[in-house]
Order: structure tokens, then C-alpha cells, then sequence
């Protein structure tokens, strides 16, 4: 799956399990649970049959007291049967039923193996209801012809989501049987199994039959064998009313026409799948419509709204997708495995994206883009997730991580190659820069802390669906991509690809663990290159173990130190390390502007290395293609320092961005003074690179979070300005005045840091701007003269300076918006009012589904909170209405985590903490849902800003007033 999923899937999974909603939903399964245990019961099978005491209480054990020794009680399947090959037919009613619900009817067929003798046979099941045949809810026939074990007795497992099946005998191992059920299910829109989508066009509301599976939700789909392990071949048979369109992983070989009471359907069979795990099916019943890659192979078709294909909003997805797959081909040097690849965007849609093999899902936003609305940086996003989805078609989906708890190398994997695969396409946009600021930065914030975790997790560690979608956190994701870079920098591409190579064609259709990926690297580097241990050891040292290190440098005697980096020196590790905190570290290094070719390879506590014996300016970790920091002694960091002033350009780009990360994250660990950090700063007059400007404002930002309700924020600005005026009129000039674009993604990126610090800034030059473009739509709102890249910033600003007209501008906008990615641009431009009035009025739509979509209501709170006025508006809101969020919103994509996160950001006073404290014991009774973990952490951050600020504050007011004197003017 792509980014974005960990932010909203876990949280909506977690959510289910402790909301108000999910409890209710329980209780009617158990309902319904509990009629078919009746049936069951009085089916006339004679009661002496029962077996045994705890099987008779077997029924009811998942709801009351489980009996953790039976198999059903286990969330992992036994391994006696395996599936070979599924022959299922579902039934999407894209209609309510009498009852005003909405359902699909279901039959399937499943051919499985008996490894073990058993009499048990337990296939995942959940929020199904089943049709008997005869006395049981499935019936079973032995392939060969003679009689197979008669049926003792089924029921459905709740809590392990599994249907049981009880033989009289055993099944016998090495024979092949089949298992038939009947069922129905609720085409929910929980965003979960086989769902609903709807939307509106032309007025009309519409519906789709979608899916989403991964991780453990097939089985809401149909009785399968849902772990990622248990592959087999899929037969899918879709039945629909016969103006609609259906699309499964593979092409369709056959349509029938049916009348069902009274109603033209059509029987759409799909071809038979090659060998794969449940969580990758897909099969969408829609009116969509595509457009297709012409003569390619395989067929690429790209699916939307009829109205958003009409509006080619489908066409720069569709170019880009053949030159992905061609380059993956050449990278795996494996053909692309599926005849066809589709993809398609839907309105609904939790993740960011996901993989399903050959029929891969979209939000909207991450598959269409739209050249008179979408940014260069909606661009990106279309390019990067679908370079994503299409790694994940080989690396996932041909050769599959055996269990969950190995999800970052699918994830990290993934997440890496996807900037490839970008590159390729868009070879001008420096993608594989990026992914320092994107991944390696962005991560190791949360992997500075001590309650982050190893990448690899033990796979009796991870049993419930629950504990499967914590797997999908930016460690797996992000600081996986950050290890597999830096493993693929040593190693070398070439060798990084043969091993990889012979990786996936040995286990094509297979399973496998992250140890075997090491192994076909450690093939490939045998005889080729000499590095100082083997592969596994190297990347057990960050695999094994949480967090990484931060490298000492001492130029005068070539000492060289690593230690566990933690954000908070005060805070104690409590898990503990086989290797204690050391890690196999290859750096890469620069003298004066020489680069070194070779690594040294720091691989304990201590160590010296001459080389780094120097007068001049010495940098480690050239480009950061290593996963740590680094620290130098005074005098090279004042050396550096000096060369960042003198000539900038001497150090390449990306350290540049890296000295100011580091020192701001060094000096937050107390390694270096705060002050040392903001000189880092100071040479960002001559710079107009993108990576050093977003490294020092994503710095700077917490500097804003903490003092922008206090006096140092006069001055900060004041500096800023100073800081950000020559950018400012560099893009001012490239740009005629901002009405040309130029240059390549980076530069588009920073000609909006420039727009949007100077205008946040308080820039006039910059506030009239926005305020004249605005006004000039404003007047033609059909006409919209603002640049998608820069609509952000001048929404924001202008709707900032001007009062309640703009805003009813922008909302009506937004309301009218039929392009996902305007609407957001819209929404988030929409908090930054300043009128108290305004965002109280806009807290409240936020809980009105039919003013703000469910999905966004979260992300449009936090926007509110992130404005500085409307930042204790937010709060009091939540506060005061705790018990009605929590239980209106408790279920689906709501997310607790990201919102108490985001509206308790600025806390950083004792009167906060206290209301902290205050929030936490008024609403125990309530509880906190997904937010728990998140308040606990608000909690500590709270104590850690309080501290910090303490310590920070005078020092740093003094800095900005050295820097600015009396100076301060408003223009550039
Ligand atoms: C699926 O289809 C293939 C090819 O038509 C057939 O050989 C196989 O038996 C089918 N599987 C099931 C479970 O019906
Ligand atoms: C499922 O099978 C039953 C019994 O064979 C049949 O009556 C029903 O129409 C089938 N339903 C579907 C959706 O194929
Ligand atoms: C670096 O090494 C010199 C010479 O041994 C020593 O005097 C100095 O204290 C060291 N600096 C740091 C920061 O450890
Ligand atoms: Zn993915």
C-alpha cells in the first residue's frame, strides 16, 4: 500500500475495535451469530455426537471466555489444509434492498489440500451470513470421487474471525477436497472487504462495489485462507446489473446475460489468476470509464469518473505507467507477470493507493491530475504512488513476504524503488534527492524517540488484524526505504540488482522472509566486492534494533564515536539491544571539497581514523545516503560554518540541507547549543536550492510552534524576512512577476517557500500579491488566474488578510469544487482565517458530513489548530465536545491520533499542560479510542516543550535580535 495508508487505515482499525459504533456492531453479529447457532443446534444431529465439554461451549467461548488452547481461538491458521484454487461468484446489489440495505450475494468454491490429518478444518470468515446447505454452513466433497468425511458441526468464531468446520473423521493428508459455501454480506461503506464507494455526478448519487483487502479483510469478501502465505489460483465470477462495468485482477474471457427477477445482469467471468495471497484480490463493479494506453503490452488502461476521464484527468497517469513498467522490467530483469494492468481512482478510499495484482486503487488525488488544477507537487504525488503501486507488482505481489511482521522490507522496499521508478520518468526533478528530506528526515524523528521499534517485529508478535495495521507505520515505510537506499549505496547498483534478480525469480509465486533477500544480495556480492561482513550481519545492526546512530567526528586526533541518537538525552531506553546500540555504519566522506571514494566502515563504540585528522572543513555522510547523523568538534563546525558563508556551493546540495537538519536535531539532544543551530542558518541569504530552504523552514517551524504566542516571534520574523527577501525577488524575476513557471520540481517547490515565508511573514509586497490575485478571481470566479502550484499559499494569505467576503468565496468555491485536489487546497486555505467568528463557524462544519466529508474532518480540525488563532479555538472545541466526537465519529477513518496531535502541538506552558492533564482525567470515562497512545505522547511532548523553551528561550531572542538589530522592514 502507499504512504498515507499508515496515517489513516490503523487509526480507522484501531478506531472500530474501541468505538461505540464497532461495540454495536458486535453485538448485532453476535446476534446474528447467535440464530445460527440456534439452527445449528436444533439441525437434528443427534446430541450424543457432541464430543466434549469445551466443544459444546465452543460457540459461545469467543464472546465470553475463550479457550486460548483451541485452535479456533488462535488467530494464525494451523497450516494442515492449503488452499490450491478458489472458484467464487459474488453478487453486488448496487441497490438497497427492502430492508434499505445494501448487500452481494455470494457462492464459492474452494479446492484444498490436506497436509496433516485433521478433522478440523478453519478458513477465515467475517461479518458473513451464511446459507446452509443442508445441516452445516458449507458442504465438502472429496475431489477423487469417494465419500469424504461427513460434516460433525460448524459455527463462526467472532473474535478469530474463523467459520469451523468439525468432521466426524479425518481428512487424509496428500488428498484434495472441496468446500462450497452460499453467503451474503453488507456492501458497508466502512472502506473495508468488499464495500461501497458512493459519489455524486450530475446531481446524481452513484454507486460502486469496490474492495480493499489488505490486510485481513478478504474474508469479509468470501470464506478464503486469509494470510498472505496461503496462495492458490482465483476463479472470479462477478453478476451485475448490466449498465454497469466490472474489473477483477485479471481480463474478463466471458460475459452472460441474465434476467434476475425481472432485471437484465450480466455474468462476467474472469481468467483464471496465477498463484497468489488473498490480501492482493480486487474486483470493482462501477460506470466508470477508462482510457487505455494504445498497443501496449501488458494492457494499460487508467479508470476513473466518466467525467474526470472526459477531462483527461486520467491521461498523465496513463502515460507515465507504460515507461514505469518498462523500467521495473529492466531493473528486476522479470517480465511484468499479469497480461493487463488496470487502475483506477476512487471517490472513497482509505489508503493512499493499493496494489492489488493487476487492478490496482487510488484515492483520487493520487491517480488524477488535472493541468488547470493540480500543483507540481500533485504531480508528484500521481507519479511517485503510482511508481510505488507498480514496484509492489513484482517485489510483494510475484514473490510475497511470508507474514505480516515482515512488512517494512515490502513497505521499505517499495517505498525506495518507487523514487526510481519516478526518476526514470521525470529524470529532470532530482526525485532521488528527495527521498532525504521525504523518508530519511522525515522519519527519523520518530525513530529519535525511545518508544519507536525495530523495523523486523517476531511473527508470534503480530497475530490480530489489530496488531497486522500497527505493521503500517512510517518505520516500516519510511526508514525502510532509508536502509534498503543505504544498503543499495554500498553494495552498488549493479550488484543491489543481481541479487535482487535472482531473488525474485527464485521465488516467483512463493513466500518468503526478509532473510532470504539478504541471502541472494550476499550471491551477488560474493567475488565482486569486499565489504567488512556479510550482508546479514551489516543490516541486522538496523534491522534488529530501533533508532540509529549519531556519528562524532574529532578533527584534531581522528576520533571517531557512534551513539543511539535520542531527540531527548532525559528519557530512558528501556528495550534492550543485542548489539547495545552500535550499529555497522559506512561512511562516506569529503575534505575541503575532495571526495574520498571509499567507504570507512565505523563498526564499534570507538574508533580512530587518521584521515580525519584535518585543519580544513571535513563533512561525513556525502549526499546522506547513510541512516545517521553526524556530530563534528567546535572547530570543524565553525569550519563549516565559514565555508557555508564564503561559498556556499562548495558543499554539495544535500549536505547543505543536512548540516541544517543535524545541527537542529543535535542541538534538541543538547550535543551543540541552540545557537550553534541557527548559525546554520545564516548563509540561506545567498541560497536558492530547495533542500536547504525546506530543511532550516521545517526546522524553523518548530521555533515558530513554541514562540508564536510570545515576544521572540517579533524578531524571529523580523530575521526571517531578512533571510527570505533575496529568494523572494529571485523567483519575484524568474517568474515575470509569478506568471511564468520555471525550472524543474525543486525549483517550483521553493519559488512557494519563498511566496509562502514571505507572506507569512508579513512581506507586504507578498500579501498584496496574494490579495490581488484572489481579488481578481473573486471577481470572475469562473476563471480562476492563480497557478496551481502557488493557489496554496495565496488562498491562505489572502483569505488571512481579508475578512468574511473571502471566505464565503472560498467556501462556496470549495463546495463547488468537482477536483479533489482544489477542494483540499480550498479546505486547508479555509483555516487560516483570523476572524475568531469564522473559525468557530468552520469547527462546527467540520462535523457536518454534509459540509465536510467524513474523511476530512480530522485534517480540517488540525488546519484549524495549526493557525496560531485558531490554535486554542480548536481546543476548547475538543474539549468541550469530547463525548460527542468520540461517539458520533469513533468508527470508520476518524482519526483520534492525528487530531489530539495536532491541536495539542503549540503546547508548550505549564497553564497547557495543566489543560492537558484536565482533558485526560474529565474524559477517562469516555476514553480516547485511537487517540489514547497520542495523548500520552501530547502529554510528554508538553513536559519537553515546557523544558525546552525553558532552556531556549532567552538565548534564542537574543540571537534573532543580534541578528536583526533595529532593522525589520516589511519590504524586500
Ligand atoms: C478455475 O478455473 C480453472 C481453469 O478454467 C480450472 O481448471 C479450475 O479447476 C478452476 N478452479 C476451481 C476451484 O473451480
Ligand atoms: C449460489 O448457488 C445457489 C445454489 O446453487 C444458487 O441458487 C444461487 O443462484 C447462486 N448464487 C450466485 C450469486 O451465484
Ligand atoms: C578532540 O581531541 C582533542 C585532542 O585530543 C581534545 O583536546 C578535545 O577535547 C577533543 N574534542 C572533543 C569535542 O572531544
Ligand atoms: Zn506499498
Amino acid at each position: 500500500m502507499a504512504k498515507g495508508f499508515y496515517v489513516s487505515k490503523v487509526v480507522a482499525i484501531v478506531g472500530i475495535l474501541f468505538s461505540v459504533a464497532a461495540v454495536a456492531t458486535i453485538i448485532a453479529l453476535a446476534v446474528v451469530y447467535a440464530e445460527e447457532k440456534n439452527k445449528n443446534d436444533n439441525s437434528g444431529l443427534p446430541t450424543v455426537t457432541t464430543p466434549s465439554p469445551s466443544i459444546t461451549t465452543g460457540t459461545s467461548a469467543a464472546l465470553t471466555t475463550p479457550q486460548a488452547n483451541e485452535a479456533w481461538n488462535i488467530f494464525r491458521l494451523p497450516g494442515s489444509i492449503i488452499p490450491e484454487s478458489y472458484d467464487v461468484v459474488l453478487q453486488p446489489y448496487l441497490k438497497k434492498d427492502s430492508e434499505g440495505r445494501y448487500i452481494f450475494k455470494g457462492n464459492s468454491t474452494v479446492s484444498i489440500k490436506c497436509v496433516n490429518t485433521t478433522d478440523l478444518i478453519l478458513i477465515h470468515s467475517n461479518k458473513l451470513n451464511y446459507t446452509f446447505i443442508g445441516e452445516h454452513h458449507v458442504s465438502l466433497e472429496e475431489v477423487n470421487g469417494s465419500n469424504p468425511p461427513r460434516i460433525r458441526k460448524t459455527w463462526l468464531e467472532v473474535l478469530t474471525q474463523y467459520l469451523v468446520v468439525q468432521l466426524e473423521s479425518n481428512l487424509e493428508a496428500g488428498k484434495t477436497y472441496k468446500l462450497s459455501a452460499v453467503f451474503t454480506g453488507e456492501l458497508a461503506d466502512d472502506l473495508a472487504g468488499f464495500y461501497r464507494s458512493e459519489y455524486k455526478e450530475d446531481g446524481e448519487t452513484k454507486v460502486i462495489a469496490t474492495t480493499q483487502m489488505q490486510a485481513a479483510d478478504a474474508r469479509k469478501a468470501f470464506p478464503c485462507f486469509d494470510e498472505p502465505a496461503m496462495k492458490a489460483t482465483f476463479n472470479i465470477t462477478l453478476i451485475y446489473e448490466s449498465q454497469y462495468t466490472a474489473l477483477s485482477n485479471m481480463p474478463n474471457i466471458s460475459h452472460v446475460e441474465e434476467t434476475i427477477d425481472g432485471e437484465t445482469w450480466l455474468r462476467t467471468k474472469f481468467a483464471e489468476t496465477p498463484k497468489m495471497s488473498t490480501y492482493l484480490l480486487a474486483f470493482i463493479v462501477s460506470d466508470f470509464n477508462y482510457v487505455e494506453q494504445v498497443n501496449s503490452v501488458p494492457e494499460i488502461k487508467i479508470w476513473a469518473r466518466k467525467k474526470a476521464i472526459m477531462e483527461n484527468q486520467g491521461d498523465y497517469a496513463c502515460n507515465v505507467t507504460g515507461k514505469i513498467l518498462n523500467y521495473f522490467e529492466y531493473y528486476y530483469t522479470v517480465p511484468y507477470p499479469l497480461p493487463k494492468s488496470d487502475q483506477i481512482a476512487l471517490p472513497d478510499f482509505n489508503a493512499g493507493a493499493m496494489e492489488n495484482w493487476g487492478l490496482i486503487t487510488y484515492r483520487e488525488t493520487a491517480l488524477l491530475y488535472d493541468d488547470n488544477f493540480s500543483s507540481i507537487g500533485n504531480k508528484e504525488r500521481v507519479l511517485t504512488v503510482i511508481a510505488h503501486e507498480l514496484a509492489h507488482q513484482w517485489f510483494g505481489n510475484l514473490v510475497t513476504l511470508r507474514w505480516w511482521n515482515d512488512l517494512w522490507l515490502n513497505e521499505g522496499f517499495a517505498s525506495y524503488v518507487e523514487y526510481l521508478g519516478a526518476d526514470f520518468v521525470q529524470s529532470d526533478w532530482k526525485m532521488k534527492d528527495l527521498i532525504v528530506l521525504n523518508e530519511v528526515y522525515r522519519v527519523m524523528e520518530a525513530d529519535a524517540l525511545p518508544s519507536s521499534h525495530p523495523l523486523t517485529s517476531k511473527e508470534e508478535e503480530v497475530q490480530t488484524p489489530a496488531q497486522i495495521s500497527e505493521q503500517f507505520d512510517s518505520i516500516a515505510y519510511s526508514k525502510g526505504a532509508s536502509v534498503i537506499r543505504m544498503l543499495n549505496e554500498f553494495l552498488t547498483e549493479p550488484i543491489f540488482k543481481k541479487g535482487l534478480h535472482s531473488y525474485l525469480t527464485i521465488f516467483a509465486y512463493e513466500n518468503t522472509i526478509y532473510n532470504d533477500l539478504w541471502t541472494h544480495l550476499q550471491q551477488a556480492v560474493n567475488n565482486s566486492i569486499t565489504l567488512p561482513k556479510p550482508v546479514k550481519e551489516i543490516m541486522d545492526t538496523w534491522t534488529l534494533q530501533m533508532g540509529f546512530p549519531v556519528v562524532t567526528v574529532n578533527t584534531t586526533n581522528g576520533k571517531v564515536t557512534q551513539k543511539h541518537f535520542l531527540l531527548d538525552p532525559d528519557l530512558m531506553v528501556d528495550r534492550p539491544s543485542e548489539f547495545n546500540y552500535t550499529w555497522i555504519v559506512p561512511i562516506s566522506w569529503m575534505k575541503n571539497g575532495t571526495q574520498e571514494s571509499a567507504y570507512y566502515w565505523l563498526q564499534n563504540t570507538d574508533d580512530v581514523n587518521p584521515d580525519f585528522i584535518t585543519n580544513e572543513w571535513l563533512l561525513l555522510n556525502i549526499d546522506v545516503k547513510g541512516y545517521y547523523r553526524v556530530n563534528y568538534d567546535s572547530a570543524n563546525w565553525e569550519r563549516l560554518l565559514t565555508a557555508l558563508q564564503n561559498n556556499h556551493i562548495v558543499i554539495p546540495v544535500i549536505n547543505r540541507a543536512q548540516i541544517i537538519d543535524d545541527a537542529f536535531n543535535l542541538a534538541r539532544a543538547k550535543y551543540i547549543t541552540t545557537t550553534t543551530a541557527l548559525d546554520t542558518t545564516k548563509f540561506l541569504d545567498k541560497e536558492t536550492e530547495y533542500m536547504p530552504w525546506q530543511a532550516a523552514l521545517g526546522s524553523l517551524s518548530y521555533f515558530r510552534l513554541m514562540f508564536d504566542r510570545s515576544e521572540v516571534y517579533g524578531s524571529m520574523k523580523k530575521y526571517i524576512r531578512k533571510q527570505v527577501c533575496p529568494l523572494f525577488l529571485h523567483f519575484k524575476n524568474l517568474t515575470n512577476g509569478w506568471t511564468t513557471r520555471h525550472g524543474g520540481l525543486m525549483e517550483q517547490y521553493n519559488e512557494v517557500n519563498a511566496i509562502n515565508t514571505a507572506c507569512s511573514n508579513d512581506i507586504e509586497e507578498c500579501q498584496t500579491m496574494a490579495s490581488d490575485f484572489f481579488n481578481l478571481w473573486m471577481t470572475n470566479a469562473s476563471n480562476n488566474p492563480i497557478h496551481p502550484n502557488l493557489r496554496s499559499s495565496i488562498y491562505c494569505t489572502a483569505i488571512a488578510k481579508g475578512g468574511e467576503t473571502e471566505w464565503d468565496f472560498a467556501w462556496e468555491m470549495f463546495q463547488n469544487a468537482t477536483i479533489a485536489t482544489e477542494a483540499d487546497k480550498l479546505r486547508s486555505a479555509l483555516a487560516c482565517s483570523t476572524e475568531t467568528w469564522i473559525l468557530n463557524r468552520y469547527l462546527r462544519y467540520a462535523l457536518d458530513p454534509t459540509k465536510i466529508r467524513k474523511q476530512d474532518a480530522t485534517s480540517t480540525i488540525t488546519s484549524i489548530a495549526s493557525n496560531v488563532v485558531g490554535q486554542s479555538l480548536a481546543w476548547d472545541f475538543i474539549s468541550a465536545n469530547w463525548k460527542e466526537l468520540y461517539s458520533e465519529y469513533g468508527g470508520g477513518s476518524f482519526s483520534f491520533s492525528n487530531l489530539i496531535t495536532g491541536v495539542t502541538r503549540r503546547f508548550s506552558t505549564p497553564y497547557d499542560l495543566m489543560q492537558l492533564e484536565k482533558f485526560k482525567k474529565d474524559n477517562e470515562a469516555i476514553g480516547f479510542g485511537s487517540g489514547t497512545w497520542a495523548l500520552d505522547q501530547a502529554l510528554e511532548r508538553t513536559n519537553a516543550n515546557i523544558k525546552w523553551v525553558d532552556q531556549n528561550k532567552e538565548t534564542v531572542h537574543k540571537w534573532f535580535i543580534a541578528e536583526v538589530g533595529n532593522s525589520g522592514s516589511t519590504q524586500c
